[in-house]
């Protein structure tokens, strides 16, 4: 399916490890010209010149804190003067870490909520400007992707607040695609499940699951991790990050305009 993506421009939060990097490379593969938005700004660097590289596409980096909101700003600004427009925002960067109830400090709340939530406010608020003035990219049109999670639908043991940071993530999204859709400007959520990158605290996974692994071993606490959620889902296997960026891919795409403002169940079968 052409998809017809060619030529626009996404800016990818947390852009530079994870799944961030796996989108990037996903919409250059496309012809996207791409800003990977990171706070750490040397990976974010060589992905981008890696990927203009083998694609043949425009890609900047900015060294981004989505907890600073001039840095976010900024962010959004470097995209105007190095491509004129904004078509994508992939609200990704986030932090996947569990404490149980009980133990949940001001500090955890505090930075849970300000990455992976506040984080999206600030740089949905800097590109809908953008994005809604057909001043920049000659029409008005946007799509902001809020990476969620099946967390968003039931908070597992550890995880409340990184579930009530996903939930309010989707509300956000909503609530743009109901004061922007009649400016072609709208979100899409999808939640996705298990797929473990470098951002995982696996050994606080193992401990808090009470699995057994060999500290001594590296990665014993990653195997385990990975296979006591492979053998909970259908496929057996747990999901990929390039698996998630075809996905989100896809969801800028014009053929999931029927799909504005919709929560995408995408955890691999996970009951
Ligand atoms: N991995 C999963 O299984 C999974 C499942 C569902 C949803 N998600 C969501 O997908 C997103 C990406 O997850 P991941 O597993 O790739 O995480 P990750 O930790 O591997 O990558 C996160 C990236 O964000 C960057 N980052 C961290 N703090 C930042 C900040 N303040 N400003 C800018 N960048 C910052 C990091 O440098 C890193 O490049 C998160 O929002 C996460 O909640 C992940």
């Amino acid at each position: 399916m052409e998809l017809g993506l060619s030529g626009k421009v996404a800016i990818i939060t947390g852009g530079a490890g994870g799944f961030g990097a796996a989108i990037a490379e996903e919409y250059a593969r496309e012809g996207v010209n791409l800003v990977i938005a990171d706070i750490v700004i040397e990976p974010a660097q060589k992905l981008a010149d890696g990927l203009t590289q083998k694609y043949g596409v425009k890609a900047i980096a900015t060294q981004t804190n989505v907890t600073q909101k001039a840095s976010v700003q900024e962010m959004a600004d470097a995209a105007i003067r190095a491509f004129g427009r904004i078509d994508f925002l992939i609200n990704n960067a986030g932090l996947i870490k569990r404490r149980n109830v009980l133990d949940i400090d001001d500090a955890f709340w505090e930075q849970m909520m300000t990455i992976n939530l506040r984080g999206a406010i600030y740089a949905s608020q800097a590109c809908i400007p953008y994005m809604a003035d057909p001043q920049y990219g000659g029409q008005s049109f946007g799509r902001i992707i809020m990476m969620s999670s099946s967390s968003a639908d039931h908070a597992s043991a550890g995880m409340a607040i990184y579930s009530t940071t996903k939930v309010g993530l989707e509300m956000l999204g909503q609530a743009i695609s109901k004061e922007h859709g009649h400016q072609n400007v709208f979100a899409i959520f999808p939640r996705f499940g298990i797929a473990p990158t470098a951002g995982w605290d696996f050994v606080s996974y193992a401990n808090s699951l009470g699995l057994t692994y060999n500290p001594d071993v590296p990665d014993d606490a990653k195997r385990v991790v990975t296979e006591y959620y492979a053998k909970q889902l259908p496929l057996g296997r747990v999901g990929t990050p390039e698996e998630v960026a075809k996905l989100v891919v896809l969801c800028s795409a014009s053929v999931m305009d029927s799909m504005i403002n919709q929560s995408l169940n995408a955890w691999w079968g996970r009951g």
